[in-house]
């Protein structure tokens, strides 16, 4: 199976199912922007009154030249912005964890910036989504992707409602144009983590078998993959 035509049929059954996937390896979050999220792990707990360090490769795994991340580069793959909220349709919050340029500029020479973001007291114990925005260029190709994974805030004190870095909570789902898989991943050798919609196992192979046929129809967009 030529590795392309897998990747292209992954992009059709993205498109056809709108999903926002991620994919865990080796404990890495691959988000399907440019982003790799090292910390924290999917499900864990965020103490209030503690501090969570968010830590984000933006590297590529070492694929993508340190330029590249500072908002403004002239590079055909590129970070426009990465912001961080943590949103909970359950408290019906949405709290800014990492918003502007200061993530992406901070660190310089560094492949993970580190973000400490300090969990307030306000904030009610709860599921939460940790929920990264990227704005970025793939060879040129703007994209905006979303990525969501729950996390749990623990809080045997909570204190009055927060008042600072508070949002207005979106609905669900909100509009996104990611590409369809982390441009990191070939999507051929690489464990996933079921979809979670009725398109069933995103397994390469079973992707393949409906969607090859089609994926021809977009070949033109595979000046996307040749990263
Ligand atoms: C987290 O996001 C998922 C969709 O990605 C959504 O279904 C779920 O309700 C969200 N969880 C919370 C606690 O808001
Ligand atoms: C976190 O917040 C608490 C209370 O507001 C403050 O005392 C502490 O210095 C903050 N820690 C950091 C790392 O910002
Ligand atoms: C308000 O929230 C922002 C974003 O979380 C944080 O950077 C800032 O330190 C907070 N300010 C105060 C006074 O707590
Ligand atoms: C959270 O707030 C930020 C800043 O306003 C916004 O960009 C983002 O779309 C919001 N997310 C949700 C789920 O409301």
């Amino acid at each position: 199976m030529h590795p392309t035509l897998v990747f292209s049929a992954a992009l059709l059954a993205s498109l056809l199912s709108a999903v926002r996937a991620q994919t865990l390896v080796n404990g890495q979050i691959f988000t399907n922007g440019l982003a790799i999220v090292d910390a924290p792990a999917p499900n864990s707990p965020m103490h209030a009154g503690s501090v969570t360090q968010v830590a984000i490769d933006i590297s590529g795994d070492g694929k993508l030249d340190q330029s590249a991340s500072i908002p403004g580069s002239d590079k055909s793959t590129r970070f426009d912005s990465l912001e961080i909220y943590l949103v909970s349709y359950q408290t019906k919050l949405n709290l800014t964890v990492s918003s502007g340029p200061g993530l992406l500029t901070q660190e310089q020479g560094s492949t993970v910036k580190h973000w400490d973001y300090n969990v307030s007291t306000c904030i009610p114990a709860g599921s939460y989504n940790l929920t990264f925005y990227e704005a970025s260029h793939i060879n040129d190709q703007p994209c905006f992707s979303i990525t969501a994974y729950p996390v749990t805030v623990m809080n045997d004190h909570p204190t009055d409602a927060c008042s600072n870095g508070t949002n207005p909570l979106q609905s669900f789902p909100q509009l996104s144009s990611p590409p369809p898989h982390s441009p990191w991943l070939d999507g051929t050798s690489i464990a996933t983590q079921p979809l979670p919609t009725a398109t069933g196992s995103n397994s390469a192979n079973a992707v393949v078998a409906t969607g090859a046929p089609i994926a021809l129809a977009f070949l033109g967009l595979l000046s996307l993959l040749s990263l």
